[in-house]
């Protein structure tokens, strides 16, 4: 599926080593195959993402580079270490953000922190310069004394953030850093990974499977599916792989099964997805036109619209793309139970 789309290169710096050089790399689970042949590389201060559905085999991909499991075949060289081969200097080299949290909840934040230098051997009057820094860093100074147990989801998320940071790491690793955060605090979030970004110069690979995480934080992304890498490029390149440049979402008030043929014939439309009963997704080079034309044709037909809207591609229309699949499919499912007045109206 991945023809015409930008793919894995190795690299876009030639001078300066990545921080992450991934080749072929294949995990396998007694007979299943987990992750299956993946390559890709990270320069450094880059903030890298890896977007994919549930079973992509992100979490499998961070394991491997961060030497927590071993890699079945292929080369994983993080910071200029092979992580088979020299597993202890890869540690030595990154932060870890693992998908569960694990900060302990009756130790107090400073006592998570203190734990994890120690145990990263950051000598004692660094360990308190580097303590006050990263809880500075990720806005927990006050929560210095709390127990864990008193902190909410996002300030617990931020803790383990700061945890990973606490032996000055160059290279950090999150996996899903603000799935089950609300709104507020995932912005937030982002807001922190981008400051550390700017004021550590860290290069940075997050995992996630929200799209608008990703395309506003990095730099670049890969998309992954069933363990394969389907396409990488940056958010602006990975949208413009995607033929049309606007989508115009339309819900027919009656479902009809002539929708779809009738949508893909209008002029301009390049390709159109079905969201749920009588909602499509239609992407087209022309916006407007394609709009306007729309319009006409329910018009013509005395059928009614509830509801037409513009808008740019998206991460979204990139994943349909490449995979012929919704990322979330628990965003269809939210459509779908939408009461509806018998009808309509427009
Ligand atoms: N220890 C294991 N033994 C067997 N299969 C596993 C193991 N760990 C993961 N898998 C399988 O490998 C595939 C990839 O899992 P992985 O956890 O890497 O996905 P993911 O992209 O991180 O998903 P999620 O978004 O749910 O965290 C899944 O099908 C999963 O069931
Ligand atoms: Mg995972």
């Amino acid at each position: 599926m991945s023809g015409g789309g930008p793919t894995a290169g190795n690299g876009r710096n030639g001078a300066t080593p990545a921080a992450i050089a991934v080749e072929k790399i294949v995990k396998k689970y007694g007979a299943f195959e987990a992750v299956k042949g993946v390559s890709f590389s990270v320069a450094e201060g880059e903030i890298f993402g890896l977007l994919g559905p549930n079973g992509a085999g992100k979490s499998t991909l961070i394991r491997m580079m961060t030497t927590l499991i071993p890699v079945t075949s292929g080369r994983a060289v993080v910071a200029g270490h092979d992580v088979m081969k020299d597993a202890d200097a890869v540690r030595r080299a990154i932060g870890v953000i693992p998908q569960a949290l694990t900060s302990d909840q009756d130790l107090t934040v400073e006592e998570n922190l203190s734990i994890y230098a120690k145990l990263y051997s950051v000598p004692r009057e660094q360990r308190e310069r580097n303590i006050a820094e990263v809880l500075e860093s990720v806005d927990l100074a006050k929560w210095r004394k709390a127990e864990t147990k008193t902190l909410s989801g996002g300030m617990r998320r931020r803790l383990e953030i700061a945890r990973g940071l606490v032996h000055d790491p160059r290279i950090f690793f999150l996996d899903e850093p603000t799935t089950g955060l609300d709104p507020v605090s995932r912005i937030a979030v982002w807001e922190m990974l981008n400051n550390l970004k700017k004021t550590r110069n860290l290069t940075m690979l997050v995992t996630t499977h929200y799209m608008e995480e990703a395309d506003r934080l990095c730099d670049r992304i890969a998309i992954v599916d069933h363990g394969t890498l389907v396409a990488l490029g940056t958010p602006v390149e990975l949208k413009q792989s995607v033929p049309g440049s606007n989508v115009v979402e339309v819900q027919f008030a009656r479902e009809s099964d002539a929708w779809m043929e009738r949508l893909r014939a209008l002029p301009d439309v390049t390709e159109v997805q079905s969201q749920s009963a009588g909602v499509y997704r239609v992407l087209t080079s022309n916006g407007s036109q394609t709009t306007t034309q729309l319009v006409e044709m329910a018009a013509s037909m005395g059928e009614q619209l509830t509801s037409l809207s513009v808008q740019n591609t998206s991460l979204d229309d990139v994943f349909v793309h490449y995979t012929g699949r919704q990322l979330r499919d628990e965003q269809v499912k939210s459509v779908f139970i939408m009461p509806q007045r018998p009808g309509g109206n427009a």
